[in-house]
């Protein structure tokens, strides 16, 4: 009884404390957010993940279940969203997609509304981008994009921390990213790094620019944040004098079969010793993981003194705990 009614009086402060902007909204992508609306969430992850530290119990989500539907593999999104529901004092109910309905042709549509009747939010991993708005629209709880063929939100969301622990700040920061600039990945670092103020340079070969659109919009959000964006096809010049360096997987989920082209066509673009000469001395490096030591990255990196690759993991529960309370909650 005291833990229940303790639990009430906890959620009924913090609505009062965060208003409700976020409620009841969507989360498919970055730049469907303002600045403050990022540097927001990543306070309360902040915030979340020193009372997690410390012990503070934080049940705001109590009674709360979220729907996962995984159509491609997952460690860290599916864990960390699974034990952030339940740190949260919710629930989450894992919906393989070659379990439900939906594998075998039941619309996403009908899936939405039903899923809205049983659970208060889901969260979802696939390909098609536009299959994750379609959902959203039919859904009457939130939806989470949990990584689809274009972009990768909560990943960039919980980079942003790491970043901002490390480096104290985000605005002005020199962010390089080599590797396949068309990705999931590239794409939300392009929208993260324009709505924070930082200065992105894409290294990657022709052939493998950002989707235009994606792009553009990112540099008109730059340009009111006083960040930049910007493609080369120079690992060295995006490298050059860089506070961070980020890569990320060749042939991403669904590309396997392009796996031993793109191996040739962006081994330049490979982040070892010698490429990370041209960045700060007090450089650090991010990877999503999971990685190809020997491939997109060498093991003296990923493995070295500049990595925070496992910090970052770790920052996906955090992120994503302020995502779950910001938009399930209150
Ligand atoms: N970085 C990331 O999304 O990892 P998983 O594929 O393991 O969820
Ligand atoms: N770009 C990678 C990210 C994995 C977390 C992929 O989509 O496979």
């Amino acid at each position: 009884m005291g833990t229940a009614f303790q639990s009430a009086e906890i959620v009924k402060n913090e609505r009062k404390r965060l208003g409700t902007s976020f409620k009841g909204k969507d989360f498919l992508k970055l730049s469907d957010f303002t600045p403050s609306e990022i540097h927001l969430l990543l306070e309360e992850a902040a915030r979340l993940k020193r009372m997690k530290k410390e012990g503070i119990p934080h049940p705001f989500l109590a009674g709360k279940i979220l729907g996962m539907i995984f159509e491609k593999s997952s460690t860290r999104t599916r864990v960390s969203f699974e034990a952030g529901m339940i740190q949260l004092g919710g629930n989450a109910i894992f919906l393989s997609s070659r379990d439900l309905q939906l594998g075998r042709g039941e619309s996403i549509h009908d899936t939405g509304k039903v899923l809205s009747r049983y659970v208060d939010g889901i969260m979802i991993r696939t390909y098609s981008h536009e299959m994750v708005e379609e959902l959203a629209r039919e859904a009457t709880v939130p939806v989470i994009n949990g990584l689809t063929d274009t972009h990768h939100p909560t990943q960039v969301l919980a980079d942003l921390l790491t970043i901002k622990e490390v480096k104290g700040d985000l605005k002005g920061l020199k962010v390089a990213f080599v590797g396949d600039g068309k990705n999931n990945m590239a794409h939300s670092l392009l929208e993260g790094a324009a709505l924070t103020g930082m200065h992105l340079v894409i290294g990657t070969p022709a052939g493998f620019e950002p989707d235009p659109e994606i792009f553009h919009q990112a540099k008109r959000i730059s340009s009111m944040t006083e960040g930049s964006v910007q493609v080369t096809t120079s690992p060295e010049e995006a490298v050059a004098e860089a506070d961070v360096v980020i890569t990320d997987v060749w042939a991403s989920m669904g590309q396997e079969e392009e796996s031993e082209k793109r191996k040739i066509l962006l081994a330049p673009y490979q982040v070892n010793s010698r490429l990370v000469q041209y960045a700060k001395s007090d450089y650090i490096f991010l990877h999503c993981l999971p990685a190809h030591r020997g491939e997109e990255v060498t093991e003296e990196i990923i493995d070295g003194d500049h990595s925070v690759v496992f910090e970052e993991a770790e920052n996906r529960l955090h992120a994503h705990k302020a995502i779950l309370h910001l938009f399930m909650g209150t």
